[in-house]
């Protein structure tokens, strides 16, 4: 149970302050009755409307984003179109961010909420939750190429990755392989076909955990993540004993 107030200020991008004034301006009703008190305590069965409209009311949201190019995930810039502008408004609410982050040129699985606990748990490399991508490559994946990525690269400036699992989806001079991480290192993927002597030349991340993209997302469009996908986020973990 939570404060109508504290909720509703939770839920889209009024302040607490314009939330007090707009439940006493009578706009809001609690199970069909106009409700003016702000401390009223509301718990998520309750149907509450403002302005004849219902709000679903959750403590948390999770929004599964489908990033086209050219959009830097982050939660606000000055300059550049961010994952968080692609929210429609009906799904926006304050505190939104990306739970981990795709380059600006990368596109496919945005994870979008605003339940830092959730993405801590996806993100920290200690809980194995299993990102997968598809990489298109400059030339052909050799096997010593593989083995590397996969028992664990060092990359140019030294830095250990974990052990990954590397599958080639088309063969040939520009192979398309899936490569599953269970870390956020920065430019990670791109660093480490780097070093092991290959090129990226398009990523996408078509997977978090055992829950894939929604290809009927187009490029820019979001949808909620059920309780249910969410768990499937969380048991796609990574063992070690995978087949190489
Ligand atoms: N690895 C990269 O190099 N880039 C991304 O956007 C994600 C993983």
């Amino acid at each position: 149970m939570e404060r109508l107030d504290k909720i509703l200020a939770s839920q889209g991008s009024y302040s607490r302050k314009d939330v007090k004034a707009i439940i006493k301006s009578g706009r809001v009703t609690v199970n069909g009755e106009t409700v003016k008190n702000s401390s009223v305590k509301i718990s998520e069965n309750d149907v509450v409307t403002l302005d004849g409209t219902a709000l679903t009311l959750k403590k948390h949201i999770y929004l599964m984003l489908n990033k086209p190019q050219g959009i830097v995930s982050a939660s606000d810039s000055k300059t550049e179109k961010t994952v968080i502008d692609l929210v429609p408004d009906y799904l926006f609410r304050s505190g939104l961010f990306p739970a981990g982050r795709l380059d600006k040129d990368t596109v496919g699985f945005v994870l979008i909420t605003d339940d830092g606990d959730f993405a801590h748990r996806i993100l920290s490399p200690k809980n194995h939750v299993v990102k997968t991508y598809e990489a298109r490559l400059e030339s052909k994946l050799t096997e010593p190429q593989r083995a590397m990525l996969q028992k664990g690269i060092v990359l140019a400036d030294g830095t250990t990755c974990k052990e990954s699992r590397v599958k080639i989806l088309e063969n040939g001079d520009n192979p398309l392989v899936q490569i599953q991480i269970c870390e956020g290192k920065y430019h990670q993927i791109k660093r480490m076909f780097a070093a092991a002597g290959n090129k990226v030349t398009y990523l996408k991340r078509t997977k978090m955990g055992n829950l894939s993209l929604d290809e009927t997302l187009s490029f820019g469009e979001c949808r909620e993540i059920t309780p249910q996908e969410l768990s499937e986020i969380e048991n796609g973990k990574f063992f070690s004993d995978f087949e190489q």
